[in-house]
């Protein structure tokens, strides 16, 4: 299947379609052609802001299965939320296994399971069907972010050592659509949520950029997970009133706070540390990312909230509540950081850049469903050494099949 220009279809047409769309501007050798969701309304309106952004002539689909087999398409993009995955891989796969469509591969948004052993079956899924496959993990392509893990590996460590502890935080105020609250929906709460990223950023940045991730292997893994705010009565109502009655934090809450150390070794037997945090209950101006490195004679400091660019409205100026200036927004008032370019900044442009050369070169993506696969691994180790309250010494075969408490529907337990 020779193609120079890769036609893209979307499953899902929420929030992170848009900020894949929005990214597209600077994707040079795709189109986004078409989406599919089950609220046809929603796909049609995220077409057509692809087309208003000339990204590409997208067109809303009916099936999966129509969109796959539409010669203008040659890779899936699956974005829909967790619970999913499963069955939309499937419904992309069957078209290409019955031999009724032509697939370069497919990408998926994070996390790749909800446990390890869903992560197993998108593993098997894809490379029964032969198809390309990619984990997208936005914030291994942040700019800023990139640009000085690339150069303290080449000033810092090349003279001085490699670096052996890496920080990663993502926090914000909380998610914006009613499945993230509800554990057995999502998988758990803020740790799988969100330490995905920070997991898979501290341990992109403790290695080298030339070396494979398997240089260095987790040994051990501890964590801690909290409710610290949406449990509380008065925003526990907040919740109920803002996503009904499925999201009840008085009865099943999940876990809006969590952090983790992962203890890794390199090629020499020397440990290394990653430390991660993560909370659904920070409330700043928006979303905050935040990343260091240490090694020997250097660090590195990373935060996407020092934008270089602040704004100042004073009391006067009483707007409406938006997300214009930085993604979950708290605030409209006061001096706020603006985020120029979110789609640039977070990663996303760069990832979607990565993953097309990739596919239309016919070459396996390294950041890929073994790699999604395996951050799923170290956050089902964290859960169960925050049940545990002890430490998960890897590799650990109970997590194979393990699924967190948070993540039980009540008849399970
Ligand atoms: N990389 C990131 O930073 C990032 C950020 C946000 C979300 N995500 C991930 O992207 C995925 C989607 O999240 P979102 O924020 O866009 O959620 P969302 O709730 O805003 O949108 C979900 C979309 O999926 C559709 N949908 C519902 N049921 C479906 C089904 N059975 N099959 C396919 N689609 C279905 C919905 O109609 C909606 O269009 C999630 O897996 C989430 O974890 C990643």
């Amino acid at each position: 299947m020779a193609t120079d220009r890769l036609g893209v279809g979307f499953i899902g047409s929420g929030f992170i379609t848009r900020l894949h769309i929005r990214s597209w501007t600077s994707v040079r050798d795709a189109d986004v052609r078409g989406i599919w969701s089950p609220n046809a309304r929603h796909a049609e309106e995220a077409a057509a802001l692809a087309r208003e952004l000339r990204v590409g002539e997208a067109q809303a689909f009916n099936s999966i299965e129509a969109m796959v087999q539409d010669p203008a398409i040659d890779a899936i993009w699956i974005c829909g939320p967790n619970f999913s995955r499963i069955e939309n891989l499937e419904a992309v796969l069957t078209p290409v296994l019955d031999g009724t469509a032509e697939l370069i591969g497919v990408a998926c948004e994070k996390p790749l399971g909800r446990t390890v052993a869903e992560a197993n079956r998108m593993v098997a899924l894809v490379e029964d069907a032969g198809v390309l496959h990619g984990y997208l993990e936005d914030q291994l392509f942040a700019p800023g972010l990139r640009r000085g893990r690339e150069i303290l590996w080449k000033r810092g460590a090349a003279l001085a050592g490699r670096p052996y502890l890496a920080r990663a935080a993502e926090e914000h105020s909380g998610p914006h659509a009613s499945w993230f609250w509800q554990g057995p929906l999502q998988g758990g709460g803020v740790l799988l949520d969100m330490m995905c990223h920070s997991v898979e950023v501290a341990r992109f940045l403790l290695t080298a950029p030339d070396a494979p991730r398997s240089s260095i292997t987790p040994a051990k893994v501890s964590a801690q997970v909290a409710a610290l705010k949406w449990d509380r009565p008065a925003y526990a109502r907040q919740l109920r009133e803002r996503f009904g009655p499925d999201v009840d934090f008085n009865q099943s809450p999940v876990e809006d706070f969590a952090r983790a150390t992962i203890t890794y070794e390199d090629g020499k037997g020397r440990e290394l540390i990653s430390e991660t945090t993560t909370s659904w209950s920070y409330v700043g101006p928006g979303l905050r990312l935040r990343a260091e490195l240490l090694g020997p004679e250097y660090s590195l400091r990373y935060s996407s909230l020092d934008s270089g660019v602040d704004v100042y409205l004073s009391r006067e100026v009483q707007g409406a509540a938006g997300e214009d200036l930085v993604e979950k927004q708290n605030a409209e008032q006061g001096l706020l950081p603006v985020i120029g370019d979110e789609a640039a900044a977070y990663g996303y442009t760069g990832e979607n850049q990565h993953f097309t050369r990739y596919f239309l070169d016919g070459r396996q993506p390294k950041l890929n469903f073994h790699a999604g696969r395996e951050v799923v691994r170290l956050l089902m180790a964290a859960y169960m050494s925050a049940e545990q309250e002890r430490t998960i010494t890897l590799p650990a075969p109970a997590l194979e099949t393990f699924v967190p408490q948070v993540a039980q529907a009540p008849s399970d337990t």
